[in-house]
């Protein structure tokens, strides 16, 4: 099997994770759980860093792809900066010990109160809290390293924020460069009917507006088209109308000193779907070279190319179902846990932890020629048709309190989980060398109702 890295194998027809069977975690922990190997997660990101070190460029991690503080930790400890679309999400890579410089903060809907504690500490939400949970001083923890705006409107809006708190604001303009990532389309982002960014046309007007103005320090240009990006071509010309707008603002006399491509890179949830990130860089290297060496400063935000092959899902079967049409393995997560099956309708490779020699997994498809498995649907508890993990599947077969696999878990899963129909959020363990740590505990009923247990009058 080649997809979910040496970190996740069969050994003796029990899937483990590094040497730790995944029974032995869910009989822990319980289920649902997300398991994440921090060896796999540190080798995506040094493979990717090695990648593209031809261009010096610096990763930034996009925190929504999986945001949990121990993960932020881990990945700071090996250099990320971070990327952010939320004020909460800053809070969160701060608590992680992330300095203000090493944060790029993203986003197309920033509130205002959010602009400013991220210009300064001093309007942090956790001001009260942070002694409590982080040694650190908020008051003095500074701007962030970069905005990246997405319009007119939220640039005015930080320029009076800026100059408000006295301190400047460094930018770049995202822009939308009309650039189809032939992805989900709900994860296009770089179309001119997609809401992201400022339009490429209007890009060097908005440069020349805010010239002169002190509040903010406009340093360079960012894209996202998409995520994720399975074709190469879409970077290369998102990359190419780029370099035609850095060439016009220079000749304006506006000097770009960053360029930051976004996210988007991909991997692979089956055997083959994804180009290597290698070839990725490759097509990349020569347009960007000469302008890296002369000092423009590259900026990647990967999330899922990081972690969703560094992460599974466990889950336990409930019931099974011999339906009149269909069978269904009804498991204990479902699109409250992992919500990508039911939304974009993306496939994840689901098997059973515990199999017979025959049906040890060689690789990761959509179907597998095995001997005597059975058609089925993974599906879970929620009162929708639409809560399923695994569609159509040949399985070994599985009966009542069996533990399932769901792969490639680890990126926009926990972060996009849910507590519809009252379900809890599920608990993650990050197995780490021989030691499997609880990294976040499974919520709590109590906790889920705390918000409503009392009421006030307005
Ligand atoms: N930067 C920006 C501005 C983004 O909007 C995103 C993702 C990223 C970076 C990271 O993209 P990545 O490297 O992870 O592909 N929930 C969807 C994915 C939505 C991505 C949203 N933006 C999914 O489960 O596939």
């Amino acid at each position: 099997m080649t997809q979910p890295l040496d970190a996740f194998s069969y050994q003796d027809g029990v899937l483990c994770i590094g040497s730790l069977p995944a029974t032995e975690i869910a009989d822990a922990v319980g289920t649902p759980t997300f398991v994440y190997s921090a060896e796999a997660i540190r080798s995506s990101y040094r493979r990717l860093e090695r990648a593209f070190a031809p261009l010096g460029a610096h990763l930034h991690y996009a925190v929504k792809a999986s945001s949990n503080l121990h993960i932020l930790r881990l990945l700071h400890d090996l250099g990320a900066g971070m990327d952010l679309v939320s004020g909460n999400e800053l809070e969160r890579a701060w608590l992680a010990g992330v300095p203000m410089q090493d944060m790029v903060f993203a986003g197309v809907g920033k509130p205002e109160s959010e602009q400013r504690a991220a210009l300064d500490g001093r309007c942090s939400p956790l001001l009260d809290d942070a002694a409590r949970l982080r040694a650190g001083d908020v008051e003095n923890r500074g701007p962030v390293g970069l905005f990246n705006v997405e319009s007119e409107s939220e640039l005015e809006v930080l320029a009076r924020v800026a100059s408000e708190l006295g301190v400047t604001a460094r930018a770049c303009i995202r822009v939308n460069p009309d650039v189809d990532a032939h992805t989900h389309e709900y994860t296009t982002t770089g179309k001119e009917e997609n809401k992201f960014g400022v339009s490429w046309s209007r890009v060097p007007a908005v440069f020349a507006k805010y010239r002169d103005v002190d509040s903010v320090d406009l340093v360079g240009l960012h894209v996202h088209i998409g995520s994720p990006v399975y074709e190469i071509e879409p970077f290369v010309s998102a990359v190419t109308v780029l370099l035609g707008l850095i060439d016009a603002l220079e000749a304006a006399g506006h000097p770009i000193s960053v360029l930051d491509l976004g996210g988007g890179w991909p991997m692979s949830y089956s055997d083959g779907q994804a180009p290597e990130i290698e070839a990725y860089a490759e097509a990349l290297i020569p347009l960007l070279g000469k302008r890296a060496a002369a000092g423009l400063q590259i900026v990647l935000e990967p999330g899922r190319y990081i972690v969703a092959n560094s992460g599974v899902l466990l889950t336990r079967v409930q019931h099974v179902k011999e339906g009149a049409k269909k069978r269904f393995v009804i498991v204990d997560a479902g699109m409250h846990t992992l919500i990508r099956p039911a939304f974009y309708r993306a496939f994840h490779f689901a098997w059973p932890a515990v199999v017979e020699p025959r049906h040890v997994p060689r690789m990761v498809a959509e179907q597998l020629d095995l001997p005597d498995l059975h058609h089925s649907d993974l599906v879970g508890p929620i009162c929708e048709t639409g809560d399923f993990l695994a569609r159509g599947r040949n399985l070994p077969r599985v009966g009542r309190g069996d533990l399932m696999v769901v792969f490639s878990a680890g990126a926009y899963g926990m972060s996009m989980s849910s507590n519809y129909n009252t379900q809890v959020r599920p608990a993650e363990v990050l197995v780490d060398g021989d030691r499997a740590i609880v990294i976040s505990e499974r919520q709590q009923l109590a906790t889920l109702l705390e918000t409503e247990m009392n009421s006030r009058q307005l």
